[in-house]
């Protein structure tokens, strides 16, 4: 490339090109517009408050409830927006000169109504609320204040079990955030661009001989210095079959494959959610390569079962079939696909959902349950198969859904397999001896759901062996 032309990431003078845009504030405006549409009663929902670390002053960085955000789009610290007849207000703490001493300038209401087009008060002039539908916050500052409020006990965290009238607000909330507008769109792509750029960082990063955690800091960094924070503790590991395992302290060894499940998140709360499995010697060893391709059909298999109207739960399936096949002909299960997967054989493999919805949070809205992700006629199955299935509902344009299976091989599971047992027949074990370096392997892109099939948001992280293969080598 011409060296004076600027790259996808950097323009002529250095700076990203990926600084996160907000959306328009009619976006916001249009969401309220559309949840008054489905409201009778009033609404209110609180942004919450920074949790204390240690001490008060001591705190983890702030992020606002999520539905909030979603009508609001700002993450302004103890603010409550009210949904009423009456149409939206915002109320938001009085201004506190002296913060301005430690936090620097916070806009005050006359400033916020200008910028978020939105009728802003101080919260002192808020009325009652007593009939008023809400959503139990994950703060549980928020639910005592909401409590209060509401004279009726709010319970941070417990959206499975909502009485009447905030069930009604749950199911009208789902509604509109199942569906993503094309702001919400605009702001996972660009979750899922810094989220790119995080792998590359990743994978240029890798050496053998380094820690997991040097990896996970160059990932963070590229996510960071675009603006953008993580969207959920990163899991960066060479002990792949620990599913969500949070520990970095690892040292890379030239035989690991590497997994890293990392997504950046928007400022106004939009998440990325992607994982790549690469050698980190640059170079698949032939059993890795075979369980990669094992992993990476099984993901096709799902993607071509991704249309409006298929059911997410075939989309499971048609993934767990696949990555059956490929084990068949790898010669570590044997007997009919029907047969292995009556004894849930694909459990002993790949025992989590191949996805869930994406959205503002990384398993969207749930903090709602099974609500969200299960439609209204339709229950978790509790089978090894699909007990950790998070979404059963029938595919529609614009949704955004994770599609991420994998293949793992989890010593506990390995252990409690049944001596003489259907899948202690099923399962060679002296094959499966020979793919010992391969501890886990997990392939996951964000996909959003067209009038014709899907688009992946995470495309341009590199998936292919030859691709892996290729940004390893470069
Ligand atoms: N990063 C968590 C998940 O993939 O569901
Ligand atoms: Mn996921
Ligand atoms: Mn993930």
């Amino acid at each position: 490339m011409n060296s004076l032309q600027p790259t996808q990431e950097t323009t002529l003078t250095g700076h990203s090109e990926l600084w996160p845009r907000p959306s328009p504030p009619e976006a916001f405006a249009a969401r309220r517009r559309r949840l008054r549409e489905h409201l009778t009663g009033s609404a209110v929902f609180a942004s919450g408050w920074a949790r204390a670390r240690n001490f008060p002053d001591n705190r983890y960085a702030f992020r606002a409830e999520s539905h909030f955000l979603y009508l609001v789009g700002r993450q302004i610290e103890g603010a409550l927006l009210v949904s009423d007849a009456a149409g939206e207000r915002l109320y938001v703490p009085p201004e506190d000169p002296s913060a301005r001493l430690w936090h620097g300038h916070e806009p005050g209401v006359a400033e916020l109504s200008l910028e978020l087009g939105l009728d802003v008060r101080p919260i002192d002039e808020l009325g009652s609320l007593a009939a008023a539908a809400t959503l139990p916050p994950q703060d549980p500052r928020a639910a005592a204040w909401l409590s209060d409020q509401l004279r009726r006990p709010v319970l941070a965290g417990l959206g499975a079990a909502l009485g009447s009238p905030d069930r009604e607000l749950a199911e009208a909330m789902i509604a509109l955030r199942l569906l993503h507008d094309e702001s919400a769109l605009e702001q996972l792509r660009q979750a899922a661009r810094v989220t790119a750029s995080a792998f590359s960082a990743g994978m240029r990063r890798t050496r053998p001989g380094c820690r997991e955690a040097e990896v996970g800091a160059a990932m963070q960094a590229a996510i960071a210095g675009q603006g953008m924070n993580l969207a959920y503790q990163p899991i960066v590991t060479v002990q792949g079959q620990v599913l969500h395992a949070h520990r970095q302290d690892g040292i890379v060894q030239s035989s690991d494959l590497l997994l890293a499940d990392v997504g950046a998140e928007t400022p106004e709360g939009w998440a990325a959610d992607v994982t790549r499995t690469w050698p980190v010697s640059g170079r698949f060893s032939a059993t890795q390569r075979d369980l990669y391709q094992a992993v990476l059909t099984a993901q096709a298999a799902a993607l071509a079962a991704v249309r409006p109207g298929a059911r997410y739960r075939d989309v499971h399936l048609a993934s767990q079939r696949a990555l059956l096949e490929c084990l068949v002909d790898l010669k570590i299960l044997r007997g009919s696909i029907d047969g292995l997967l009556a004894c849930h054989a694909v459990a002993l493999f790949y025992p989590h959902g191949v996805g869930h919805l994406l959205g503002l949070d990384v398993h969207d809205m749930e903090d709602l349950g099974d609500r969200a992700g299960y439609a209204p006629d339709r229950q978790r199955q509790l089978d090894p198969s699909r007990r950790y299935l998070r979404l059963d509902r029938d595919l529609q344009p614009s949704m955004v859904v994770t599609i991420e299976p994998g293949f793992y091989q989890i010593p506990d599971l390995l252990a409690a397999v049944e001596p003489a047992g259907p899948l202690d027949k099923a399962l060679d074990r002296e094959r499966l001896a020979a793919f010992q370096d391969v501890r886990g392997i997990r392939i996951e892109d964000d996909v959003l759901v067209t009038a014709t099939g899907y688009e992946i948001l995470s495309a341009a992280i590199p998936k292919t062996v030859a691709a892996i293969e290729a940004a390893m080598a470069g």
